[in-house]
């Protein structure tokens, strides 16, 4: 099992999905899956630390390299990221968009028949408005190394970092679609997972970031009344990933406590 991304939406998949698996578990910050194999390593797991940069062709392939010498990868997770209270937009354009879109690609190649692979979006992808028909084909279809030369993710066109993020999240759903074809041709399957607040470290970030009052108030107004956790997401993965989810592939899931219904529907209508 590859994890990518030893946050605490990574870490509740893999103990959900990984036991009996090698885990080989990479971040871009040491620390995290240094902490994450430990915790789960006295838990029962087998797991193996890496530090990786999913925002580096050379950086994933390097990764995927070292997980092939446990064995075939028959599962993939992709829970890194960064957000918009993190990061710049070149660098949320850079791990969130590019990265996941070369991870999926690579890890599609070498996916053992029969694997299967969730990749961590957003709801925030779901509340942007409607791209057009041909901006979703370029988001979904472009070749990796082309993305970032996109027109539509040219600085003069990305207001902000949130405005990043969303087509990150966008375009991480497209990827998804335009992967599960060719995942398909070896049995195996990807979907995505649009999560709504979970309280990680990243979302703490977000609560005391500038947009920390609009977080909080979603939450609060949202039809489930608080945030979610990350172990809820590791219900949805679960299904994606065991043969009970095995007709499910190129799809993405909303997870987010009606956040998303209430923003176009509801109290939370901008
Ligand atoms: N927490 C939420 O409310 C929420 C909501 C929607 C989507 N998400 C998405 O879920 C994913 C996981 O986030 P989380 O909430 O578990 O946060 P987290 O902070 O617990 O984990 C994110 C991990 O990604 C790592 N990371 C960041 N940049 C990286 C890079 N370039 N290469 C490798 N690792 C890198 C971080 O070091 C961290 O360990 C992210 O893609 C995030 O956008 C989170």
């Amino acid at each position: 099992m590859l994890v990518i991304g030893a946050g605490q939406i990574g870490m509740a998949i893999a103990r959900r999905m990984g036991y009996g698996k090698k885990i080989i578990v990479g971040d871009k910050k040491a620390e995290n899956a240094q902490m994450i194999a430990k915790t789960m390593n006295e838990a029962g797991f087998d797991v193996v630390p890496m530090e990786m940069d999913l925002s580096s062709k050379s950086s994933i392939l390097s990764v995927i390299a070292q997980a092939q010498k446990h064995g075939e990868i028959t599962m993939l997770v992709n829970a890194a990221g960064v957000s918009p209270s993190q990061a710049s937009i070149e660098a949320i354009l850079r791990v969130d968009l590019y990265g996941t879109a070369v991870l999926l690609e690579e890890a599609g190649k070498v996916i053992a028949p029969g694997g299967v692979g969730v990749t961590i979006s957003s709801q925030s992808g779901h509340r942007m408005k409607q791209l057009t028909p041909e901006a979703d084909e370029q988001l979904a279809c472009t070749p990796a190394e082309e993305l970032l030369s996109l027109e539509i993710l040219q600085p003069e066109n990305i207001k902000d970092t949130l405005h990043a993020y969303q087509m990150a999240k966008r375009c991480n759903e497209k990827r998804v679609m335009a992967e599960s074809v060719k995942w398909g041709e070896k049995g195996a399957r990807i979907n995505s997972i649009s999560p709504g607040i979970i309280v990680t470290p990243l979302a703490l970030d977000e609560f005391i970031g500038p947009r920390g009052d609009f977080y909080k108030n979603m939450f609060a107004k949202c039809p489930a009344g608080r945030p979610g956790t990350a172990d809820e997401i590791a219900n949805v993965a679960e299904l994606l990933m065991r043969d009970s989810g095995a007709f499910i592939t190129g799809a993405d899931f909303l997870i987010d406590g009606g956040a998303t219904a209430s923003y176009f529907y509801g109290p939370l209508r901008p």
